[in-house]
């Protein structure tokens, strides 16, 4: 077993750390003015267990670009602040899972163990795999105790993906309790443009999750029935598990990858330095984007380059909220707002990435879409769901009026095409996400929803148009569904086949 603090301390075969974190976290960086007050105060719900000002502890990394990967679901606990334990999950260790680099050209054959007692899945978010190793259908659920076997061919561009749980009607806990990680791809394209690209040094992955601290300091999940239709949102946003910790990073250009592994909370990020978007969900934009924040919903990714021009301390904030849109006025008050983690930059740290002005070829024309869908995101089934309530079995949720069935099959799409679907969400706004797939949003409304996609926020009706990309296998389907993983969970969700 490769518990976290070895794999960082560089212990566990197979896990790599940068030399110099080592030495920093055996050093303990943390003194002179920081952690006594002046960062993470911004929020007046802080609880008292958690301390800012910790030396940010990257992933471990497991590299798979020699083929393979195996990784391992198990149970354990974390302490988040100075409080009680919180039974949590995770892959390799007790929460979260390590960064798995992979490479595109190559295959990887990875195996994931179930060390749980509960039934797990391990889908590939973002990767465009055939169906019977994209891991997100329930002909991918891994029972206790047995090992799934997935042959991942790695044939798009590089991107920052992510891996998670994906069993229906329980993804919201298990992901909530750590079963999910980061999955950076790269290739020979984008290791020529010279970015920012030292693991933990200078490219840092930063997994978004926010939590409930209850009076003992442990982290709580107990969804009720507003929290499922609106969405859970805690007490304070974590870095890797981390409260406000501290990075020391080179006084230059730094790549923060960020991944919201939230159930609902949607984050926006800001940067009192100067930053640059490059990349989304799907991998780098054409262009850098100068930008002072980022929103990102649950399943979206960014890149972003800060300029840590001659160091100082540079706090990134969030402000975490819930989803919002035209029904949730009056949830929009409803926020979290603290410092996410700090940059201290050090000039005597080599910073050797830049970013050019060109990232990648422009998006250029798709081919003429073949056919239109649309689909109607439902919070509300209506009699059904007073029946329901009535029942005390908690909110059913649909798309086109059919909550989840893992015996229905939606539609079957043609390899190789690209589809216009035309999304509407009813009520409040949700992030669509499909499995196997990527998108163009037509109408960016920010720099983040330009780009290749995977997630996108519907507030209203918004027209999507899908390349069509990754053949299903034996009729095992890919998802399609709302990334509120409370939603997923209550039934927002279909299956479709590729041909
Ligand atoms: Cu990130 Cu179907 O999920
Ligand atoms: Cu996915
Ligand atoms: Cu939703």
């Amino acid at each position: 077993m490769i518990t976290r603090r070895a794999a960082i301390l560089g212990a566990g075969a197979g896990l790599s750390v940068p030399a110099f974190l080592r030495r920093a976290d055996a050093q303990g960086m943390m003194h002179d003015g920081m952690g006594g007050g002046g960062m993470g105060r911004m929020s007046d719900t802080e609880p008292a267990a958690l301390q800012a000002g910790q030396p940010f502890r990257p992933m471990p990394e497991i590299d798979a670009r020699g083929g393979t990967l195996a990784l391992r679901a198990m149970a354990g606990e974390t302490r988040f602040g100075t409080g009680a334990a919180t039974p949590t999950m995770g892959f390799e260790g007790a929460y979260l899972g390590p960064t798995v680099r992979m490479r595109r050209g190559t295959t990887v054959n990875a195996a994931v163990t179930n060390g749980t007692e509960i039934p797990v899945s391990t889908h590939w978010h973002g990767l465009n795999v055939p169906s019977d190793a994209d891991g997100g259908a329930p002909q991918s659920v891994i029972r206790p105790g047995a090992v799934w076997r997935a042959k991942l061919p790695l044939e798009q561009p590089a991107a920052t993906l992510w891996y998670h749980t994906h069993v229906h009607g329980r993804t919201a806990p298990d992901q909530w309790a750590g079963l999910a990680g980061a999955l950076i791809l790269e290739d020979d394209e984008s290791d020529a443009l010279g970015l920012p690209s030292t693991p933990g040094l200078d490219d840092l992955v930063v997994i978004l999750q926010d939590k409930k601290i209850g009076r003992e300091g442990q982290a709580v999940y107990d969804p009720d029935m507003m929290t499922i239709m609106h969405g859970y949102l805690g007490d304070v946003v974590l870095a890797n598990g981390q409260y406000a910790p501290v990075a020391e990073v080179p006084a230059g250009l730094v790549r923060l990858r960020f991944i919201n592994a939230s159930t609902s909370a949607q984050h926006t990020i800001s940067f009192p330095r100067p930053a640059r978007l490059i990349g989304v969900d799907q991998g780098l934009i054409p262009r850098p984007v100068e930008i002072a924040d980022v929103t990102i919903a649950p399943g979206e990714r960014v890149e972003v380059v800060v300029d840590m021009g001659d160091g100082g301390t540079v706090p990134i904030s969030v402000a975490a909220s819930l989803m919002g849109g035209m029904m949730m006025g009056m949830m929009g008050g409803d926020e979290v707002r603290h410092t996410l983690l700090s940059l201290v930059g050090n000039a005597d740290i080599p910073a050797p990435g830049r970013v050019p002005e060109r990232l990648t070829e422009d998006l250029g024309e798709l081919p003429a879409s073949v056919v239109e869908r649309s689909f109607v995101l439902q919070e509300n089934m209506g009699p059904m769901q007073r029946m329901r309530d009535m029942m005390g079995s908690g909110p059913v949720m649909a798309i086109n009026g059919e909550p989840y069935d893992p015996d229905r099959i939606s539609f079957t799409a043609r390899i190789g095409t690209v589809e216009r679907w035309s999304i509407t969400a009813e009520g409040m706004a949700h992030p669509f996400h499909a499995h196997g797939v990527k998108f163009r949003v037509p109408d960016p409304r920010r720099p983040e929803e330009t780009g290749w996609k995977d997630v996108v926020v519907i507030n209203g009706t918004r027209e999507l148009l899908v390349a069509i990309e990754a053949p299903s296998v034996e009729n095992i389907p890919f998802m399609f569904h709302c990334h509120i993983l409370e939603h997923e969970d209550a039934g927002m969700m279909g299956q479709f086949l590729t041909a």
